[in-house]
């Protein structure tokens, strides 16, 4: 058997800096648990634009469909904020998306115990939390034509357009109700039914998916009304599922429920390929962070847990995602902390790298 491949695509700001401490945990469980991975690493968004004049180039996207599974960092930051649209850092990542067809992000919000104090919210409000967003990402207002910023009368208007087809609603769906299943069988469907058509198709196709998934409790909240519930009472959730924008909204709110942007992980999964295994893209949910980027205060561990999901989803390795997610709550359960859990004035943050060395310490020598 040829060992399971993976790109890596640490990206701009914090992205390298984050993706230093998984390649520690990388190289661990090539040491301790014989699994050794194919790594290759290329350039993404601003530092690929700044090299190439593109932020993705057509040999880096060949490779990601070539390899077992991407890990991204984060991409973007103010030195690229006026490039043309096409060019953009961010138009590196949702070429990949778009290509690679991932159309479920699944987007976890878990409150560790020992964070439960640090979340923004009410201990009792988070405590114990564990949530699924599963954004839709390949369609949606993000990709929908028309596009663009017209001339009209005398004046500019700038357009995107809203719009999903039965089949993308349904398979993004049919993924939410299939995790439902081996979770806590409770699905909320969020979208604007009230105000747009999008919102009518996706709430009858939601419907209609659910009549497959009889032991799954399905109900469905404006997407408005699902931003104030997830900060009044989070915990009614299990599984959420909505659309590209609306996912995107809801999954840095629910980031707060854990205590920090810098603990949210997510996976971007296309539909089951040959071998079984769906096409995968890891990345946390936070972006490059320009305000700390390059000062060692980046909180790796969104990043790690992408790394944890993708042992699980792209790897079978459900074990390890496990022991690992169990060696990020042992530190913090030590009392480790980067400075964004601190929040302003917090004493004694660790530095990125210490916080890694910390987690791979945590793994053991097992
Ligand atoms: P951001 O997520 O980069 O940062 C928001 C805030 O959270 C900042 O104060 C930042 O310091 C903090 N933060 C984020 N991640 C952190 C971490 N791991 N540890 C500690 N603090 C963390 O969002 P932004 O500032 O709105 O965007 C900056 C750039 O990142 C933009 O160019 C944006 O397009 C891009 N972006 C990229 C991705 C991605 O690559 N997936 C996601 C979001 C934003
Ligand atoms: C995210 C980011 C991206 C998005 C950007 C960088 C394209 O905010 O992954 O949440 O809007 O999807
Ligand atoms: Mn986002």
């Amino acid at each position: 058997m040829p060992n399971p491949s993976l790109l890596i695509l640490p990206g701009d700001g914090i992205g390298p800096e984050v993706m230093a401490e998984v390649r520690k945990v990388i190289d661990w469980f090539g040491t301790h648990r014989n699994l050794t991975f194919d790594v290759t690493e290329d350039l993404v968004g601003g530092c690929a634009y700044d090299k190439h004049g593109t932020p993705l180039t057509d040999e880096t996207m060949a490779q990601a469909q070539r390899v077992d599974a991407v890990l991204l960092g984060a991409v973007g930051g103010p030195k690229y904020d006026d490039l043309d649209f096409s060019v953009k850092p961010e138009r590196g990542l949702l070429r990949l998306r778009k290509e690679m067809d991932l159309f479920a992000n699944l987007r976890p919000a878990q409150c560790f115990d020992a964070l439960a104090d640090f979340s923004s919210l009410k201990k009792d409000v988070v405590a114990g939390l564990d949530i699924v967003i599963v954004r839709e990402l390949t369609s949606g207002i993000y990709f929908g034509e028309p596009r663009g910023i017209i001339e009209e009368g005398n004046e500019r208007v700038g357009i995107n357009t809203q719009r999903y087809t039965e089949s993308e609603i349904e398979r993004v769906c049919r993924s939410a109700f299939e995790l439902a299943m081996r979770r806590g069988k409770k699905l909320c469907s969020m979208e604007k039914a009230n105000v747009m058509e999008s919102g009518v198709l996706w709430r009858q196709i939601a419907t209609e998916v659910g009549k497959d998934y009889p032991d799954v409790e399905l109900s469905h909240m404006y997407a408005d009304n699902g931003a104030m519930q997830l900060v009044r009472n989070p915990k009614q959730f299990d599984v959420i599922v909505t659309d590209n924008l609306f996912g995107d909204l809801l999954s840095d709110a629910a980031a707060m429920l854990t205590g920090s942007l810098g603990m949210l992980p997510s996976a971007s999964l296309g539909a089951p390929m040959e071998n079984g295994r769906p096409k995968a893209l890891y990345e946390p949910v936070h972006g490059s962070a320009p305000d700390i980027a390059g000062q060692g205060k980046a909180n790796p561990i969104a990043c790690i847990l992408s790394f944890a999901m993708a042992l699980r989803y792209s790897f079978d390795r459900g074990d390890d995602a496990m022991a690992l997610e169990g060696a990020v709550e042992a530190v913090l359960a030590q009392g480790l902390r980067t400075a964004d859990l601190l929040g302003e004035d917090g004493k004694d943050p660790v530095t990125t790298s210490e916080m890694g060395d910390a987690i791979v310490a945590a793994l053991g020598a097992g």
